[in-house]
């Protein structure tokens, strides 16, 4: 399966996110990631959905957009509308997670959903069938730059292992923090296909550069 890269512009300059865009189309990235933080599902606060409206001219790349807010059902539209083409949400905060997921699906976007790394796979058990993408956590959720945990190898293999044993192989595993080449590959060999990558990418010399190192084929 082809790995997919997709950047965290979280890292990125803020003052600066169309044009820090429109590099990571030019340096071969295949998604966009947009971190959106409320300040309460994680002690951090981004950008909602005007941001990522104004942001949409920049690329014809994906929007994959991960919800790291409390209530997310309430704005899941406003994030549609917005220009995302991905939406992820945590099931730690859904309360009513297949209703939520179930609106993903009827706004015509890919239906995410993510895992805190704390979290059993168990609890996707009864959503599998709802999914396009499971976002595995790979740090605790809130900023860029963390280091790696290395106890999500195995949920990841776990998640693949389901995903094999009930016919799901187009259900896509992405991961997400403290992504390098080094946990990349582990990563990849666990089963995740879709890379993000902020820190890693934006502190590169070259954009390009870092994208391709994360390749692994
Ligand atoms: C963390 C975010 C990540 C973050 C990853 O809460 O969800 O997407 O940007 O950053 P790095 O790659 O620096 O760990
Ligand atoms: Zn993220």
């Amino acid at each position: 399966m082809a790995v997919q890269i997709a950047p965290s512009i979280l890292s990125a300059d803020f003052a600066k996110l169309g044009e820090a865009i429109h590099s990571l189309e030019q340096a071969g990235a295949d998604v966009i990631h947009i971190d959106v933080m409320d300040g309460h599902f994680v002690p951090n606060l981004t950008f909602g959905p005007p941001v990522i409206s104004t942001l949409r001219k920049y690329t014809r790349l994906p929007f994959d957009v991960h919800l790291m807010i409390e209530n997310p059902e309430r704005s899941l539209q406003a994030y549609r509308d917005a220009g995302a083409d991905w939406i992820t949400v945590h099931a730690e905060a859904c309360t009513h997670l297949q209703r939520t997921l179930a609106q993903i699906r009827d706004m015509g976007a890919l239906v995410g959903v993510a895992l805190n790394p704390a979290t059993s796979e168990h609890v996707l058990d009864y959503v599998y069938e709802d999914l396009d993408l499971i976002l595995v956590m790979t740090v605790n959720p809130g900023f860029g730059g963390q280091s790696f945990l290395p106890s999500s190898v195995k949920k990841i293999q776990r998640i693949r292992e389901q995903l094999v044993e009930r016919g799901l192989r187009h259900v896509k595993i992405e991961v997400d923090g403290g992504i390098v080449p080094e946990t990349a590959e582990r990563c990849v060999n666990a089963g995740a296909s879709i890379l993000v990558a902020g820190s890693y990418v934006f502190r590169a010399n070259s954009l390009g550069g870092a994208i391709s190192s994360l390749r692994i084929h």
